[in-house]
């Protein structure tokens, strides 16, 4: 029997899980240097959980069965709406604003192209509890700031931000009832992945019964949507408005705080004005944020946005929230093609080499005291010459051979061999650990 992974599964051999894991360790410590806590929700969660909270797409892509309990349950697509429950759930007693943040496996049946996969991991960060633009900067900065700790520039990336309240003032002023606001949205989320004819199908889909005309309503959502620069987006809403109405006048001064925040935070450099960007989760409601790669493919490495409404929707206290979700899969990718693949520090510190069977009880032990100590040991299980103890030194990829000879063993000490610049040196037995942790830290 031939078994394989299932399509969009991945198996991580060592040196690959090795990669994850690094970059992993530098997206917590990003978020963490913003003051955020981790969380881990659910793998497995009741179905209606996404059918009802995540929008359209993703509930034609959920991983969903019956358990043995007769219950409808989805592995989760996202972490969102589970952040929101255990947020909303314990609100009261939560210091606010909430900032926490989750490194985990998602599942969604995607269909198979570069970049997607049926189970991926994804960073999320998000802030609970405070509704200001600063906050929203705040988000973006993160972002912004856990790509550079990867060690990519603006060179490589960028983020694109669009705005789902100047997107609604458009389309009201369009004559697009409220109730149908949310399907056209998530129409013009589609745009740029189909084509013209097919996008005003869609659109007339979404506005059937409305007494719009989808035609003309395409043109001008693709010309609202080409909009990429902020004089030229206040240029649209004057035409539109006349500088009379006060809500978009506020909001128009919403994206110039936000921008005056990211610059003071020294990230406005990597974020452009897009209103391209609408996003196809159903419950965003202001500005929404996608970052790309500028290089090779400009596919997606994270998306997020605000989210006013989804903790209150769930059944609890009213919770305004923003955040963003980044996956390792087109992160991995992009690391890779610049370059920047982070090295594998799982590196084993020594190797063992034991000079005759008399000495093998000796060996252990300082093998063991050693691994108390923190420091990573490897020995030959079975009885060998010296040649070959040295090329499974060499194999076994450590910094250093250990080695204990019988005249080392007389003498109380150990030969320390440093296995890349071949400088050899004696250690007493006793100062063996001292020496390779003092080593060890200096790398
Ligand atoms: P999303 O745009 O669906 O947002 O996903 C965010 C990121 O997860 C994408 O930009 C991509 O890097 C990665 N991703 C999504 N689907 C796949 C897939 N099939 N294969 C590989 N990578 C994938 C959300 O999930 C929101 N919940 C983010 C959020 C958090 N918004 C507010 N807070």
């Amino acid at each position: 029997m031939d078994f394989r992974t299932l399509p969009g599964f991945r198996e991580f051999y060592p040196e690959i899980l090795a990669a994850r894991n690094e970059i992993f360790s530098r997206w917590r410590s990003a978020a963490r240097s913003f003051g955020f806590k981790e969380f881990e929700p659910p793998v497995l969660e009741e179905l209606s959980l996404f059918t009802e909270k995540s929008g359209e797409e993703i509930r034609s892509q959920l991983f969903e069965f019956v358990d043995k309990g007769g219950r409808e349950v989805a592995l989760r697509p996202e972490m969102t709406p589970s952040l929101a429950r255990m947020v909303g759930s314990k609100a009261g007693g939560l210091r606010k604003p909430v900032k926490w943040f989750a490194i985990g496996e998602n599942y969604r049946y995607e269909r198979q192209q570069k970049g997607r996969l049926r189970a991926f991991y994804q960073y999320n960060a998000d802030i609970l509890g405070d509704d200001s633009v600063a906050c929203d900067a705040e988000i973006m900065a993160l972002l912004v700031a856990s790509l550079e700790s990867l060690g990519l520039t603006k060179e490589e990336f960028k983020v694109r931000l669009g705005d789902r309240k100047l997107w609604v003032l458009f389309l009201k002023s369009r004559g697009v009832p409220e109730d149908y606001v949310v399907p056209v949205l998530s129409a013009a989320d589609k745009m740029a992945k189909i084509s013209p004819e097919a996008f005003s199908e869609v659109l007339s889909g979404s506005l059937k019964g409305s007494g719009v005309d989808s035609d003309a309503l395409a043109r001008e959502i693709r010309n609202f949507a080409s909009i990429n620069d902020f004089s030229e987006l206040e240029k649209f809403f004057e035409g539109i408005s006349k500088g009379e109405d006060s809500e978009l006048l506020a909001r128009l001064e919403d994206w110039k705080v936000l921008f005056e925040s990211l610059e003071n935070l020294g990230k406005s450099d990597f974020v452009v004005c897009d209103m391209g960007i609408v996003r196809g989760l159903a419950y965003y409601t202001g500005f929404v944020f996608e970052a790309f790669q500028t290089v090779g493919t400009g596919r997606a490495l994270a998306g997020g946005g605000r989210y006013d409404s989804l903790v209150r929707k769930l059944g609890y206290q009213d919770l305004p929230a923003v955040g963003f979700g980044m996956g390792d899969v087109t992160v991995s990718d992009l690391l890779e093609l610049v370059g920047k693949k982070p090295k594998n520090k799982d590196a084993l510190d020594a190797f063992l080499i034991i000079g005759s069977p008399s000495l093998r009880k000796k060996a252990l032990n300082i093998a063991s005291s050693l691994r108390g100590g923190g420091i990573s040991v490897e020995y030959p299980f079975k009885d060998s010459g010296f040649g070959k103890q040295f090329k499974q030194a060499d194999s076994s990829g450590a910094k250093f051979a250990l080695i204990l000879g019988e005249d080392e063993a007389e003498k109380g000490v150990v030969k320390i061999k440093n296995l890349s610049s071949g400088e050899e040196v004696f250690v007493k037995e006793t100062e063996v650990r001292k020496f390779l942790s003092e080593k060890s830290k200096l790398d």
